[in-house]
């Protein structure tokens, strides 16, 4: 039976769908059967960061039509499988993305993992990614605003019976104006499972259309990503030797 997880943040931005994009392909290299569901109707761009923007049907068939959602699984050169939205500004209209469960149901039997993109904001489209999810996993940048917007949504997940797997603090530079990861921690409550570093990898990657763990698998960012899989497994993970790190890494080493 497969785990549902849905990537949430409040704060549009913040790196959803890059977290998507690289913790699916990680747990593939962990040897995982992974879907990764576009569940950002409105502004999708699963399928752009993962360069296969057109496809002959997408989840937008299955949540107007009835399609069945198996005919809007494609698999991807990473190894993992990608149910993608419509990119068609027509198909933002009378989407009934409360039939997103309902859909995921018949993809249990399939995977192992189900990673659902949501969209930014706390409105239907989030809340039902975070409704239909058995766990989701919080996005934050270290800057008050985001780190606000993820606490309402940690609150709305413990109102709703929803576990909240932990944090992913994504994009932090080490700048004195940064939050620290302590008060990160305790204004949230929940479990940082990955850092992040500010990286140009994850832009360059998402130029090339590939997640940076293939794009750039010794990089910073990818080492990020590869952690969180690990954790989200309950597996071991081998941080890389401190003498190798760079004065960034070793503070944020340290900080953990
Ligand atoms: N660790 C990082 N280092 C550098 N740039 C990053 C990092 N993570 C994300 N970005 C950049 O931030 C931008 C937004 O990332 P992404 O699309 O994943 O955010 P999002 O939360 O899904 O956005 P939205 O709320 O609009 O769906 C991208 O252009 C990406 O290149
Ligand atoms: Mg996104």
């Amino acid at each position: 039976m497969a785990r549902i997880i849905s990537v949430i943040s409040g704060k549009g931005g913040v790196g959803k769908t890059t977290t998507v994009t690289n913790l699916g392909a990680a747990l593939v290299k962990r040897g995982k059967n992974v879907i990764v569901v576009d569940g950002n109707v409105t502004t999708p761009n699963l399928s752009l960061h993962l360069g296969i923007p057109f496809y002959p049907i997408t989840l937008h068939d299955v949540l107007k039509r009835g399609t069945p959602i198996e005919a809007a699984i494609y698999e991807h050169p990473t190894g993992m499988s990608v149910v993608p939205a419509s990119l068609s500004a027509e198909s933002v209209k009378n989407t009934k993305i409360e039939k997103l469960q309902g859909a995921l149901l018949n993809l249990l039997g399939r995977t192992d993992v189900i990673i659902v993109d949501s969209a930014a904001g706390l409105g239907k489209e989030a809340l039902t990614a975070m409704k239909l999810a058995d766990e989701i996993l919080i996005v934050t940048n270290p800057d008050l605003p985001s780190v606000t917007d993820a606490l309402k949504t940690i609150k709305l997940a413990e109102e709703g019976g929803v576990d909240v797997l932990g944090v992913v603090v994504n994009r932090v530079k080490g700048k004195k104006h940064e939050m620290s990861l302590s008060e990160i921690k305790s204004m949230l409550g929940a479990p940082v499972l990955t850092i992040v570093p500010e990286d140009s990898s994850v832009p360059k990657s998402i130029k090339k259309k590939r997640p940076v763990v293939h794009h750039k698998p010794k990089s910073r960012a990818s080492m990020a990503f590869r952690k969180l899989a690990a954790r989200i497994l309950n597996e071991p993970f081998k941080e890389k030797p401190i003498k190798k790190m760079g004065w960034f890494e070793r503070l944020t080493f340290w900080l953990r």
